[in-house]
C-alpha cells in the first residue's frame, strides 16, 4: 500500500481592497483586483494524504467530520490537485484552524492555501508559488493570496493564466497589527460564495469596480510609503464600497451587527484623537481594527471597555504558506 502524505501551514489574509464579485464563478476570476495582508498569529495546518485503500475522500475540520457541502468543496479541490498529479487516489483531509471559521476571518483563504500546498507536496510535487496561487484560487478566490507573506495583490488577470497573487512588501516592511474584534462566533448566514453571485444585482458595482484600479494604486502606494493616515482612508472607503454593493444587493446582505457600528465609530473618534487606526470588515460582523505597533496595546485596551466585544484575536504580518512537518 502506498501512501502519499504531507503537512502545509497557511495563515488568513485580510483585505484592504476587496474581492466581491466573480467575472467568471467557475475559474474564479474576480471582477477586480485586491490587496491583504497576510496574518501571522492565526493559521490553519491540513494534513492531506493520498491512500489507495480509500474508496472516497474522508475530510475532517478542527477534529470532527466535515459537512457535505464542505467535504465536496474538498474533493472537487483534491480533483484539481489529482489532475496535475496524474493520478486518482483517494485522499484523507485533516484540517485544525487557531481561530473560529466562518465568522468573516477569511478561514477559506487559508483553508485552500494549506490544503492546496499540503496536496501539491504529498502528490510529490513542487510547484513554483505562482502556480500555487492559481491553483489556491480555484479553491477559495481569496486563498490565492494566503500562498504569500506580507502585502499582497491578486491581479485580476484576463483568464486562469494571469490571475494570481504576488507579495509586493516582505512582513517585515511595517509592523502593523490587526485586533479582530470579536463580537459574533456564530457561522454567518450567507457566505461569500454565495455573496460573489449577488454582487451584480447591486445597481452600485460597477462603480466600485470602475474606480478599483485607482484604489489599489493608492492602497500599494500607501503601505509602500508606510503612509498610515491615506491607507486609513482608502482601506475604509473600499470597506464601505463593498459593504454598500452588499446592502443594494437583491436579496440584499447585511453582515454589520450594531455592536459593528459602534466599534467603528469608536475607531473614527480614536483616529482623529491622533491613534493609528483604522477598520475594514469581511462578510461577517467581526470588526478588523488595522493599527500600527506603536498603538496597538492602547486601542486594544479601549476595544476591550466597549459594549459586546466577546473577544479580541491579535495578528501581525505572517508569512507565505508552508510545507512543516505535521504534529500530531
Ligand atoms: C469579503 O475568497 O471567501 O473576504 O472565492 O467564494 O471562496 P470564494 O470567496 P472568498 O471571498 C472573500 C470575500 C471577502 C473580501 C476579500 O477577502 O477580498
Amino acid at each position: 500500500m502506498t501512501l502519499r502524505t504531507a503537512c502545509a501551514i497557511a495563515n488568513p489574509n485580510i483585505a484592504f481592497i476587496k474581492y466581491w464579485g466573480n467575472r467568471d464563478p467557475t475559474l474564479r476570476l474576480p471582477s477586480n483586483g485586491s490587496i491583504s495582508l497576510t496574518l501571522g498569529g492565526l493559521e490553519t495546518q491540513t494534513t492531506v494524504t493520498f491512500d489507495e485503500s480509500l474508496s472516497s475522500d474522508h475530510v475532517s475540520v478542527d477534529g470532527q467530520p466535515a459537512s457535505a457541502s464542505t467535504s465536496e468543496r474538498v474533493s472537487i479541490h483534491l480533483d484539481r490537485i489529482r489532475l496535475v498529479a496524474g493520478f486518482d487516489i483517494y485522499a484523507t483531509v485533516e484540517s485544525c484552524n487557531n481561530f473560529p471559521v466562518g465568522a468573516g476571518i477569511a478561514s477559506s483563504a487559508s483553508a485552500f492555501a494549506a490544503l492546496t500546498m499540503a496536496g501539491i507536496s504529498a502528490a510529490g510535487l513542487s510547484l513554483p508559488p505562482i502556480e500555487l496561487s492559481r491553483l489556491a484560487r480555484r479553491g477559495s478566490g481569496s486563498a490565492c493570496r494566503s500562498i504569500f507573506g506580507g502585502f499582497v495583490e491578486w491581479y485580476a488577470g484576463d483568464s486562469d493564466e494571469d490571475s494570481y497573487a504576488e507579495s509586493f512588501a516582505s512582513a517585515d516592511h511595517w509592523d502593523l497589527q490587526d485586533l479582530i474584534v470579536i463580537v459574533s462566533q456564530e457561522h454567518k448566514g450567507v457566505g461569500s460564495t454565495q455573496g460573489h453571485v449577488l454582487a451584480d444585482t447591486s445597481p452600485l458595482q460597477s462603480a466600485r469596480v470602475a474606480d478599483a484600479q485607482r484604489r489599489l494604486k493608492e492602497c500599494r502606494r500607501a503601505i509602500l510609503e508606510r503612509d498610515f493616515f491615506s491607507l486609513a482612508s482608502i482601506i475604509e472607503l473600499d470597506c464601505h464600497l463593498m459593504h454598500a454593493v452588499m446592502h443594494t444587493s437583491t436579496p440584499s446582505l447585511m453582515y454589520w451587527y450594531p455592536e459593528t457600528l459602534q466599534i467603528m465609530s469608536a475607531v473614527t473618534k480614536w483616529r482623529t484623537d491622533g491613534y493609528h487606526v483604522c477598520y475594514t470588515i469581511d462578510a461577517g460582523p467581526n470588526v478588523h481594527c488595522i493599527c500600527t505597533n506603536e498603538h496597538a496595546d492602547s486601542i486594544e485596551e479601549q476595544l476591550r471597555h466597549l459594549p459586546g466585544v466577546i473577544k479580541i484575536l491579535r495578528a501581525h504580518p505572517g508569512e507565505s504558506a508552508r510545507v512543516v512537518t505535521a504534529l500530531k
